[in-house]
């Protein structure tokens, strides 16, 4: 989960209401291989897993700009429920993790 200033963020019709004023959350886990993406760049609002440098663009729904991963990060939907804590207002609704945990494909 990252704050930034929601100007920045690039929000695809299909995915509008899934932040909150700027607050966005994202899987920590790298579908790479499933290392964990721990590394945020303000500056670039980048995010960087450690272990093959795959790099994920925060600002465009994580998608891969970098490295070895073939998908974006799954963007977790959220929101803020009528007592001011952020909330899930869904499951993931794409594969968490490697790629090759997806056996759709
Ligand atoms: S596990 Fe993240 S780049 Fe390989």
């Amino acid at each position: 989960m990252v704050r930034v200033n929601p100007g920045v963020l690039n929000e695809a019709p299909e995915k509008a209401g899934w932040s909150y004023d700027g607050i966005v959350a994202y899987s920590k886990i790298c579908t790479h291989v499933g290392c964990p993406v721990a590394l945020y760049e303000q500056h670039t609002h980048h995010l960087l897993c450690p272990c093959h440098q795959s790099t994920f663009d925060l600002a465009d729904h994580c998608k891969v700009v970098f490295g070895p991963a073939a998908r974006p990060l799954p963007q977790l939907p959220i929101a803020v429920d009528a007592e001011g804590y952020l909330i899930a207002q869904s499951d993931f609704l794409e594969p968490v993790g490697p790629t090759f945990w997806d056996m759709r494909k």
